[in-house]
């Protein structure tokens, strides 16, 4: 259908049907959906009719290809002028092929895995009927309490952005109309909902605009210019106004500032939402407020089919505003090829044949294998073939290892570390104990892990939390593992034998009581479904690790929010001139993360030198180069992500001690040395002024690279006119 055709379509369309067109329900209000769950709750007094959902325009969480189907061949005989279903689900980190959750995907640092993971997502989805995806989520985040961490990549904004970009490339490929097995990205939650106040889910958010813009926003803004088909807006107010009710978020910034033209989204019942939140007194005007501040579709509440027309009729808005909204959505079905082919990429056969797939399990695996970061490794790992296992720990045989958002995916599919761990020691070197529970602990689970871990040679502990303990509303206080893993792992560590602690958890915790106790450390977050086995070849080293941290992990809660590119302050610890107590300091912790962005260890070493610029200056036009020779000292082959990273040291504003403006990784085989070359460049010196132009201060700078955020060489230079 081409574009004058959409616009007849467009007038053909009575007032209700247009309005209608802006709701999305979930699956079960549609005819052919299998599941049908019950309306209750706040959902009971929707009050919508059948007539609705018949002229509705999408539909949310529908999957499966037979379902899809039958709902949409239903749906157009029930819809007077034909007009395809647009099929959206949260499709985040895998459909039924899971691979590891975003924060750990973040920690690969590999933007071509995350890519193809996307497409694999993508394609597994499609051909089970799925149109769009609600991901990727960029939320920049530096609260681990807060549970979504666990779908952010983490703290930096320029991180988030190429991984957002890499992500949206992965759903939608390079031309979404002709291209098969893709979906169109809805890039999420617009905006700041990873900054809530206490971490606590839905909390208020309130930060200056320069944060905003200069944190939070670069990564929607990164999914955007890689072509993201839609926005969804947060649950949380921006600056006293509720993100789905803010004119200023949605009109002034994304439209007219950034051009965005796509489709623009609620979160689940946020239209509704701001009555509590204090906006709107009714959902009459939660309606109004919605709809002049730019939004196009309304989820899972029904402010805009009950009250759209009467707004009209008495004058508060003009048809113009809500044809501008039903058009975008036409647009995007055009775009699908939905009026042509309904069904899309949907194909019973082909799920069969496509889901699950050897090669798609093998993407998973690599992509978990590099996701997961070795915090600690005082001499015991790799792991020895001949040395007597004892396996402990409520994640010791348990599928939860995939994590929050993976509707499709089954635990059953999941290889559990006993089962990674199966096929590299021998059955008779292998005991298996659970331990504990994830938040309890019995005598006869604590007397079974003694005596088992008593015949063992090494201690491997799998420890963390249930994937509902993060995830949306999975925020905690106390961000330590439950006491009853707590006391195991203390009555273990009496036994004087070595421990290795696997973590499977959604945020960075507080490892007291486990760090001190364990000889090393593997942060192997929600690993997802090939989660077992890439966890053994890395205790056995098969396969170095190479992952690093790209969210700091706290001394303690207390601490939080702790973040690496934050400023000095007037009175910076360690300063020459520091007075003993008159510092911004903690008395009782260091101001440093127990382990910074950037870190994780390999089973080798690697040394770096002979660190240089091309040059003492940089012009507005022109180009440096800053080298540094990276050299493997171990004898055992690894990858090295060298980072870079830069300050402004005299700025109009405060800017923050260091800032990531680059990274490479690099293979090195034992002895084997490489220069790793960066280019810097004016552009990347920008930051919001006083009066938010975005622009650089000549004068010095200062540039570091290392291994992590903390462990660097410093150079300098200064930016000319
Ligand atoms: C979440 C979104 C999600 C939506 C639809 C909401 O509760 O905040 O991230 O896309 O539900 O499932």
């Amino acid at each position: 259908m081409n574009e004058d055709k959409l616009i007849s379509l467009l007038h053909e369309m009575t007032i209700d049907e247009k309005i209608h067109q802006l709701i999305q329900l979930a699956t079960f209000f549609y005819e052919g959906a299998s599941d049908k769950g019950e309306i209750t709750g706040p959902l009971g007094d929707m009050g919508i009719s059948k007539e609705v959902v018949n002229n509705s325009g999408s539909v949310l969480g529908a999957s499966g290809a037979k379902e899809v189907i039958n709902i949409q061949k239903q749906h157009l005989k029930n819809n007077r002028l034909g007009i395809p279903l647009l099929i959206m689900a949260d499709i985040v980190h895998g459909f039924k092929t899971i691979f590891p959750v975003p924060l750990a995907i973040g920690c690969s640092w590999d933007l071509e895995l995350a890519e193809k993971s996307a497409e694999i997502a993508a394609k597994e989805a499609a051909v089970s009927g799925v149109h769009v995806t609600f991901a990727p989520m960029v939320d920049l985040v530096r609260d681990p309490r807060w549970g979504r961490v666990m779908e952010s990549t983490g703290e930096d904004p320029y991180l988030n952005g190429v991984f957002a970009e890499a992500f949206v490339r992965g759903f939608q490929g390079s031309n979404l109309t002709n291209e098969k097995y893709r979906v169109a990205a809805c890039v999420k939650h617009f905006a700041a909902y990873g900054a809530p106040e206490g971490g606590r889910d839905y909390n208020t958010v309130d930060m200056s605009e320069r944060q905003l813009r200069e944190s939070y926003l670069p990564a929607y803004k990164a999914a955007l210019d890689a072509g993201c088909e839609m926005v969804m807006t947060a649950f949380n107010t921006v600056d006293g106004i509720p993100a789905t009710g803010n004119k200023k978020l949605m009109r002034d910034l994304l439209r007219d500032e950034w051009g965005f033209d796509g489709v623009l989204i609620s979160d689940w019942g946020a239209v509704k939402e701001l009555i509590p939140h204090g906006v709107a007194k009714d959902e009459q005007e939660a309606a109004l407020k919605a709809i002049r501040a730019g939004l196009d579709i309304e989820m899972m509440t029904a402010c805009y089919a009950k009250n759209l027309r009467t707004l009209m009729e008495k004058g508060e808005i003009s048809e113009s505003l809500i044809d501008e909204s039903v058009f975008r959505i036409l647009q995007l079905k055009q775009k699908l090829g939905l009026f042509e082919n309904p069904y899309r990429d949907a194909n019973e056969a082909e799920e069969k044949e496509i889901i699950m797939s050897e090669a798609h399990r093998e993407t998973a695996y690599s992509l978990a294998t590099k996701s997961c970061v070795l915090l600690k490794n005082e001499n015991i790992l790799p792991l020895q073939p001949q040395q007597k296992i004892a396996l402990i720990g409520p994640f010791a045989d348990n599928g939860d290892i995939l994590g929050q958002w993976s509707w499709h995916g089954s635990r059953d599919d999941a290889v559990t570390f006993q089962e990674g761990l199966k096929s590299k020691v021998a059955d008779n070197n292998l005991l298996v104990a659970q331990g504990c529970e994830v938040e309890s602990i019995n005598a006869a689970q604590l007397d079974e892990a003694l005596s088992v871990a008593n015949q063992a040679d090494v201690i491997v502990l799998a420890l963390g939390e249930r994937s509902e303990m993060s995830g949306e509303a999975g925020s905690r206080a106390d961000i330590r593992l439950p006491e009853a893993q707590l006391k195991l792992v203390d009555q273990l560590s009496k036994l004087n034998k070595r421990i290795v602690t696997v973590l499977i958890n959604g945020r960075p915790l507080d490892l007291h009581g486990v760090v001190e106790k364990s000889d090393a450390i593997l942060e192997a977050w929600f690993p997802g479904t090939e989660g077992g086995r890439a966890v053994a070849d890395l205790l056995y080293g098969d396969v170095n690790p190479s992952g690093r941290l790209t969210m700091s992990f706290p001394h303690t809660v207390g601490q939080v929010p702790v973040y690496y590119n934050h400023f000095n302050t007037g009175r910076p610890q360690g300063a020459e001139d520091a007075q003993i107590r008159y510092v911004s300091q903690y008395l009782d912790i260091p101001n440093e993360p127990l382990y910074p962005f950037g870190f994780g260890l390999s089973y080798t070493t690697f040394s770096y030198h002979n660190a240089t610029l091309s040059a003492n200056t940089l012009s507005r036009d022109g180009d440096l180069t800053a080298s540094i020779t990276v050299k493997n000292e171990g004898d055992m082959a690894g990858e090295e992500l060298v980072q870079l990273y830069v300050r402004d040291v005299v700025g109009e504003v405060v800017r923050p001690l260091k800032e990531l403006k680059a990274f490479e990784k690099v293979t090195l085989q034992p002895g084997e040395e490489r220069v790793v070359h960066f280019t810097l460049t004016e552009d990347q010196l920008k930051y919001y002024h006083a009066d938010l132009t975005y622009i650089s201060d000549p004068g010095e700078f200062s540039v570091y690279i290392g291994p992590n955020s903390q462990d660097v060489t410093e150079l300098s230079f200064e930016l000319v006119d």
